[in-house]
């Protein structure tokens, strides 16, 4: 069998499940934007079907799916260059997860440290949808047979179930249809830790605001936070490997890295030998130099929601340009008459 090529072609999504955080921006939103000036094509999703997994306020679920793409469009997302959606008005996206529904096997989905996390103890009272999850992941992928996915270092176990699955159907029908993708999880914040806890992830979902950045905190609120972080009482170091078994520490490295485009040594060269009192008020001043531009054109967009939503249909548009005829394809192989 030939290997096709396929057109190196972007795909990633983030929930609207709430405010983004600094380790969205840093994570995922950052890299996104400068994925659009590389040769890709780029597709950036709100993926409000995976939003309903746990419940949602529908009130809330509408502010939150604009808002999200307000903080892309923000962040330097130029729907000129990428094309921006949100998922459920795309509907290739869950037909084809369905398929994948029955490609992917129970002990596959079983695996996934996600659906442990957020089902906690009760897992008998989870949706069915939490448990699916992962198989409309691999679909929003996979309907645009896109190579490469820009993600934080948490969504690599379903990536790698995304190529399982690819593998598992082209094989199972002798087809080499799904390409498969490859996770681009790069930089120096991969993984953005909670201010509170340098062993937990910075999440949207931790019941303390102070545990983490929101992207429409005002610059006091980050200056407060970043203040109040947890450190240790040592001094920085003036190399990476004196960050090993400091987690809080290394978080407040990293995330000036980031937010600076700058390596970890390099920043250490500047800093290292400096006391938190004195490097935290310069992370401050560079995470509200950084953020504040973006939350208040997030604020401008937000006054009128209506142009985010005519941005959000012409994605749809364009994205199903592409996604209509991979589903008709699919169809096709499985054998389903058209
Ligand atoms: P979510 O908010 O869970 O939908 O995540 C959206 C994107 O942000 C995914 O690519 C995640 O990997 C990334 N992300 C979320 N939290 C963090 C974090 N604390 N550090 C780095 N990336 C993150
Ligand atoms: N599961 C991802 C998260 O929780 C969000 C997501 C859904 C996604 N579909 C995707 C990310 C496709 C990348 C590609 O962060």
């Amino acid at each position: 069998m030939t290997t096709p090529t396929f057109t190196p072609r972007v795909f990633s999504g983030i929930q609207p499940s709430g405010g983004l955080t600094l380790g969205n921006y840093l994570g995922a939103i950052k890299r996104f934007v400068s994925m659009q000036d590389e040769a890709f094509e780029t597709i950036y999703c709100m993926v409000d079907l995976h939003a309903i997994t746990v419940w949602q306020d529908p009130a809330d679920l509408r502010r939150n799916t604009r808002e999200l793409a307000a903080g892309f469009i923000a962040s330097g997302i130029s729907p000129e260059k990428s094309i921006l959606i949100n998922q459920s008005q795309v509907p290739e996206h869950a037909q084809l997860a369905w398929i994948f529904n029955c490609v992917a096997r129970m002990g596959w989905m079983k695996r996934m440290t996600q659906f442990k996390d957020k089902a906690g103890k009760n897992a008998e009272a989870a949706s069915l949808g939490l448990f699916g999850y992962p198989a409309l992941m691999a679909a929003d992928i996979l309907i645009y047979h896109a190579t490469h996915v820009p993600v934080g270092e948490d969504q690599k176990q379903h990536l790698e179930l995304t190529r399982d699955i690819a593998a598992k159907f082209n094989h199972d029908y002798g087809v080499d249809f799904f390409p498969l993708t490859e996770p681009v999880i790069e930089g120096a914040a991969t993984r953005v830790m909670s201010l509170r806890d340098g062993s937990k992830k910075m999440s949207k979902s931790d019941p303390s605001d102070a545990s983490r950045i929101n992207m429409t905190d005002d610059a006091d609120t980050i200056a407060k936070k970043i203040r109040k972080a947890k450190t240790d009482p040592d001094a920085l170091p003036s190399e990476a490997e004196g960050l090993a078994d400091r987690p809080e520490a290394r978080n407040l490295v990293n995330i000036y890295a980031a937010l600076n485009d700058q390596s970890v040594a390099e920043v250490l060269r500047d800093v290292g030998g400096q006391q938190f009192g004195a490097f935290k008020p310069l992370l401050a001043e560079l995470a509200v130099s950084k953020l504040s531009p973006i939350s208040s054109e997030m604020a401008r967009l937000m006054a009128d929601p209506s142009e985010i939503d005519q941005i959000l249909k012409r994605g749809a548009r364009q994205a199903r340009d592409i996604t209509a005829p991979i589903l008709e394809k699919t169809y096709e192989i499985v054998g389903m008459v058209r």
